[in-house]
C-alpha cells in the first residue's frame, strides 16, 4: 500500500493541527505568516511527524496527546529547508517542484520566516500538558535542532564540502544533519504515551536506525554521500541491516508498533533497484 494512503488518517490529522496552530497566529503581520504558511504547506512528506505519532501508538499513547509536539517538529524540519535553500547556503531556486521560499518572497521574508518557525515550535512544545513533559521535549528538540544537532552537522557539512570528505566525517553529518532531527521525532512519541524503561530504549534504537536508514536510501537514490564510500551493493546492504534494526526494535514495542514496521517497509520500497 501506498504511504499516502496508509497514514491517511494521521497525515490528515497533521495538515489539520498545522493549520489550527498557523491560524492562531495570523496576525499583523500578515506577510510574515502567509511565507510561513506557504513553507509549510508545500508538500513534505511529514516522514518525522508520522514517525512521533506512531512511536505515540506504539507506545499506547493518544494521538491527540502528541499532534502539537509532532507538528513543532515538521514546523523546525521546514524552517531548516527554507534556511538550507537560501543563496548563503546552497542556493537553489525550487524545493519540491516550486520555488524556494527566497526566489518567490524575498531573501529578508524567508530569513525571517524560518525563525519565525523555529521560534513557534518552542512556544508550542512549551504548552504541551503536564509542564514536565513539555520541559521534557523543549529540552532533547532544543538539543537535537542546535548545534550538539542538526547545526552542528550542517556547519561540518559545509565545512568539509571542498574536502575530500572522509567515511567518519560522512558518518558524524549524517548522526546529526539529518539524524539527530528524526531520532528525536521518535523520542518525542515515546515521551508524549509516558514510555519508560525497555520502551524507550527500544524507541531510541529504532529511532537511530531508521534515521540512518533514511540518509543511505537518500544517498543511493541521489548516488552520493555513503556511495562515495562503499560501492553500491555494500550501500543497499547497508540500508537493509539498518531496516532489519528498525524492524526487530519494532517487534519489541509489541502489537500495536505495526506503523513502525511500515515504515521501515516504507524505506525499503524506495531503495532503487
Ligand atoms: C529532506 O527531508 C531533508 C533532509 C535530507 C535533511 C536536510 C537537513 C538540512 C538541510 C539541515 C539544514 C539546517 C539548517 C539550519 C540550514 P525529507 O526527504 O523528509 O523532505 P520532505 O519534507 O520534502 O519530504
Ligand atoms: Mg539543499
Amino acid at each position: 500500500m501506498k504511504y499516502e494512503r496508509f497514514f491517511k488518517k494521521q497525515l490528515r490529522a497533521i495538515e489539520k493541527e498545522l493549520r489550527r496552530i498557523m491560524k492562531t497566529r495570523q496576525a499583523r503581520p500578515r506577510s510574515i505568516h502567509r511565507v510561513m504558511q506557504y513553507a509549510v504547506f508545500t508538500g513534505g512528506k511529514r516522514f518525522r511527524p508520522v514517525l512521533t505519532l506512531a512511536v505515540c501508538e506504539a507506545c499506547g499513547g493518544k494521538m491527540r496527546d502528541v499532534l502539537p509536539a509532532a507538528c513543532a517538529i515538521e514546523m523546525i524540519h521546514t524552517y531548516s529547508l527554507i534556511h538550507d535553500d537560501l543563496p548563503a547556503l546552497d542556493n537553489d531556486d525550487l524545493r519540491r517542484g516550486q520555488p524556494t521560499c527566497h526566489k518567490k518572497f524575498g531573501e529578508a521574508a524567508a530569513i525571517l520566516a524560518g525563525d519565525g518557525l523555529l521560534t513557534l515550535a518552542f512556544e508550542v512544545l512549551s504548552e504541551v500538558k503536564p509542564a514536565e513533559r513539555a520541559a521534557e521535549l523543549v529540552r532533547r528538540v532544543s538539543t537535537a535542532s542546535g548545534t550538539h544537532g542538526m547545526i552542528g552537522g550542517q556547519v561540518e557539512d559545509i565545512e568539509t564540502s571542498r574536502k575530500r570528505l572522509d567515511l567518519s566525517t560522512h558518518d558524524f553529518i549524517c548522526h546529526n544533519k539529518t539524524g539527530a532531527l528524526i531520532r528525536v521525532s521518535a523520542a518525542a512519541g515515546a515521551i508524549a504515551a509516558g514510555a519508560k524503561g525497555g520502551k524507550s530504549a527500544a524507541v531510541a534504537r529504532y529511532g537511530a536506525a531508521i534515521g540512518l536508514a533514511f540518509q543511505v536510501v537518500d544517498d543511493l537514490l541521489d548516488r552520493d554521500g555513503y556511495c562515495r564510500f562503499l560501492t553500491r551493493q555494500e550501500t543497499v546492504k547497508k540500508a537493509m541491516r539498518l531496516i532489519a534494526t528498525a524492524r526487530r526494535e519494532a517487534g519489541r514495542l509489541g502489537p500495536k508498533a505495526g506503523a513502525l514496521v511500515y515504515l521501515a517497509d516504507f524505506l525499503e520500497s524506495r531503495i532503487p533497484c
